[in-house]
């Protein structure tokens, strides 16, 4: 099993994999660290990740990012409203979800969020797979803290869709204080932890942890997030601004035009990175709208005040998470920075602002701490990899609480209680104890749904009891309830039973001669209750059918990236054989093939280039190209002879040299050899020699542009046959001096005869087969 981390970020996600003794960032197709989380769709196919941003400029409308802001939600949510400012593609109502409409293969389709999370995800197995070739089938996801039970739900149905199982979600910041403090061999002991806050500002939210660590663990103490604060909500503040000002300057509506927006907007992140670093910067945005070529600067002074409103909200979280973690600043030792956006100036000093002035460190990687420390939790659920133990004690960041009916016999029951309260660990098993005679519900949902993000549901699942068994004594029965919230922060209902008691008579025991009295033992037998349970997850039936479509088009896609691949490999084959035919290949065709093929090429181009030969099916591009290499092949074959019939010649001549020479030496290393046995070897080397003399003169009468009748592989051969004849006789051992303990009967001895000419034999082979490695150790330092 591949060990693979994902950070599933709302502009990029990065991709960590464990090799090589330690974790790797891997890159993608075009050898990039982070992958766009974009999905695209076309005519003809979709482009995942780097395709789709690569053509997003002429086809925004069919191209969808913010995907984890999407997943989990529903078309009425108020933060979806929000969404719709970064998004240009129409966002519809998919069966209750919220999903996409686009133009895909010329047609209207809608894809629910989930599915295009689950697109998304098949891209990065994809890069994964092609990168440590092998098929990736499991991958840990690190999630925003803040996501609920219905979004995390989501994220595994997506992954379920891309084929793929997920061992555990965690939360993003957990996983940065994983790979932090894995990697810390000075922890002090529990008693006295050592507090660190992580701060990651990203391109679409803000997230604060508090974590204690200590020798071999870490636990989360407080969380705190806005879900509305990062980098592009600074690009858009950038964005209004210049709009404004283009609308004096140039008389142009930007806000107006969906892609003049979207022109505007990649220039104000440019600019943003520029003021990072610089004290102004420029804006330019070539034909905005209307053929303008739009050109701004901006100052440093005048960006911070822009943005302000921004900057003003960091505070709020920080001051949040020091305050739940019970903690005062001064024994919080580190504030460690992660995300895209904490290298904004303004930023660092805002957050620094709000911890009392406290220095801020950067020792963590800030684009990649969120992959590695994901990889790392995959690490220590995978059994090939033995990592150093560590132990994460998580939290959960909001309240849930279960609720029922009250029960007829008892007035004076409650209706509700508070099961896993913020701050819950996860993951965590409560067993709830009801007492009812007659079939009953219980609803989990979130305990304080105004804490929720946007318009999320707080239902989260519910439990019916369809058949509570009678009590022996006609009272009501004890119904015991497990609740669970698992490693992903996931709710669920896991089992229900009744106890039954029975005491049952031991045997009595003889003490000191006397009989002692019997004893009676109670013993406790679980009953199962049944119950069936709902919660938001997809239907394993719907989840087939996305699967089984997702399959169609990840197909269709291949097909015709692959028909694409052919194409190019025809047109290429049309220009480079032309050139060559003029060229390299020059003396090695006869006026008649040139003619033939140079039409054929003509041919092949004209085609090419019409409207059939433009957009044919791949087949079509293989058959081509078949049909010219008939003809082309027998010449480029000939042009390769002529230089690899020298290599060969070579080859095959310093095989006979070598081996004559063993033969007839003198030296003691041969001596035991039968000399019968070596005078075959030269009258072998002989035979060859003489053939390979008679075919060079053969090959040298004949002109450059006909076949050889001397290839390499014939010449090839004959150096495999010296090699299987000669080797096994010249590297006969020597018989032993001493004779201990024969063997009866004839074993082959240490003769070794090589399986191919090309390979020779290796004595350590044996050892290292036998040794069975053990799994690698990680080396987290
Ligand atoms: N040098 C820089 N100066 C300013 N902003 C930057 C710089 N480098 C990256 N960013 C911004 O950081 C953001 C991306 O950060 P990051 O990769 O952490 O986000 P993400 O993980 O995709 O988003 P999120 O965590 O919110 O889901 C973008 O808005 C980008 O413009
Ligand atoms: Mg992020």
């Amino acid at each position: 099993m591949a060990v693979v981390g994902i950070d599933f970020g709302t502009l990029h996600s990065k991709i960590g994999v464990a090799r090589n003794r330690g974790i790797d960032i891997i890159v993608n197709e075009v050898s990039n660290r982070a992958t766009p989380s974009l999905v695209a769709f076309g005519p003809k196919q979709r482009a995942i990740g780097e395709p789709a941003k690569t053509q997003e400029t002429s086809n925004f409308r069919n191209t969808i990012g913010s995907l984890k802001r999407l997943i989990g939600r529903t078309i009425s949510d108020p933060e979806i409203e929000i969404e719709k400012k970064y998004l240009n593609a129409k966002l519809v109502d998919v069966a209750g979800t919220v999903g996409a409409e686009v133009s895909y293969l010329g047609e209207k389709q809608t894809f629910s969020a989930t599915q295009l999370v689950g697109m998304y995800f098949g891209k990065l197995r994809d890069i994964t797979s092609n990168e440590l070739k092998v098929p990736v089938t499991d991958l840990v996801i690190a999630v925003p803290g803040w996501y609920t039970d219905i979004q995390r739900r989501a994220i595994l149905d997506a992954a379920a869709v891309a084929g793929l199982n997920v061992p555990r979600l965690i939360n993003d910041s957990t996983a940065v204080a994983l790979g932090y403090g894995i990697t810390k061999s000075d922890l002090p002991e529990p008693e006295n932890p050592r507090n660190i806050m992580f701060v990651d500002v990203g391109h679409s939210s803000m997230s604060v942890a508090v974590v204690a660590f200590s020798k071999g663990q870490l636990h989360v103490k407080s969380t705190a997030y806005d879900r509305h604060l990062g980098g592009r909500d600074i690009d858009y503040a950038l964005l209004r601004h210049f709009a404004a000002e283009f609308k004096t300057k140039y008389k142009i509506d930007v806000l107006s035009s969906p892609k003049a927006m979207f022109r505007l907007a990649v220039g104000c992140e440019k600019l943003k990175k520029i003021l990072s670093a610089n004290m102004e910067a420029p804006l330019n945005v070539e034909s905005i709208m209307n053929d303008i070529d739009a050109s701004s600067k901006l100052s440093r002074e005048q960006y911070e005040e822009l943005i302000d409103d921004v900057l003003s909200r960091i505070a709020t979280p920080l001051q949040q998470a020091l305050a739940d973690s019970g903690l005062t600043i001064d024994q919080i030792e580190a504030i460690e920075l992660v995300g895209g956006t904490t290298r904004i100036p303004a930023v660092r000093s805002r957050i620094q602002a709000a911890l009392g002035g406290k220095p801020l460190s950067t020792t963590l990687n800030q684009e990649e701490a969120i992959a590695r420390g994901t990889t790392f939790a995959c690490a220590f659920l995978s059994p090939t990899f033995r990592v150093r133990d560590f132990v994460i004690h998580d939290i959960t960041h909001y309240p849930i609480k279960v609720r029922w009916e009250q029960s007829p016999a008892d007035a004076d029951e409650d209706t509700e209680l508070v099961v896993f309260p913020t701050g819950n660990g996860i993951p965590s098993t409560k067993i709830l104890t009801f007492y009812r005679k007659e079939p009953f519900d219980i609803e989990a949902e979130y305990a304080d749904p105004s804490g929720l993000p946007g318009g999320i549901n707080p239902w989260i699942a519910r439990f019916t009891a369809k058949n509570v068994p009678t009590d022996p004594n006609g009272d009501l029965t004890c119904v015991k309830l497990k609740t669970r919230l698992n490693l992903h922060g996931i709710m669920s209902f896991e089992t229900a039973y009744v106890e039954e008691v029975e005491e049952r008579e031991e045997a009595p025991m003889e003490v000191d001669g006397e009989a002692a009295p019997p004893k009676k033992k109670r013993h406790v037998k679980k009953v199962e209750v049944p119950f069936v349970t709902y919660n938001s997850s997809l239907d394993r039936s719907i989840v087939e059918k996305f699967k089984e479509q997702e399959a169609q088009m990840h197909a269709t896609d291949k097909l015709v990236m692959d028909t694409e691949d052919r194409k190019n490999a025809l047109e290429e084959y049309v220009y480079d054989t032309r050139g060559k035919l003029d060229d390299r290949y020059a003396s090695y065709v006869q006026s008649s093939e040139k003619q033939k093929l140079l039409g054929m090429l003509q041919e092949a181009e004209d085609w090419l280039y019409s409207e059939e030969g433009e957009d044919a099916t791949k087949s079509a591009y293989v058959g081509k190209l078949d049909a010219l290499k008939v003809v082309g092949d027998p010449i480029v074959f000939r042009f390769r002879e002529s230089e690899e019939r020298v290599k060969a010649i070579a080859q095959l001549r310093q095989s006979l040299n070598e081996y004559l020479s063993q033969a007839t030496s003198s030296d003691d290393k041969y001596a035991h050899i039968d000399e019968k046995d070596k005078q075959n070897v030269v009258e072998k080397c002989a035979t060859i020699q003489k053939w390979l003399d008679d075919q060079i003169a053969r090959q040298a009468e004949r002109p450059k542009n006909v076949d050889p009748v001397l290839t390499s592989a014939d010449i090839t051969k004959k150096r495999d046959e010296i090699i299987y004849f000669a080797v096994p006789i010249l590297t006969k051992p020597k018989p032993k001096p001493v004779k201990v303990d024969p063997t009866p009967t004839g074993t082959p001895n240490g003769t070794q005869t090589p399986q191919s000419g090309t390979q020779t034999p290796d004595p350590g082979a044996r050892k290292a087969e036998e040794e069975i490695p053990a799994p690698p150790e990680m080396d987290v330092d």
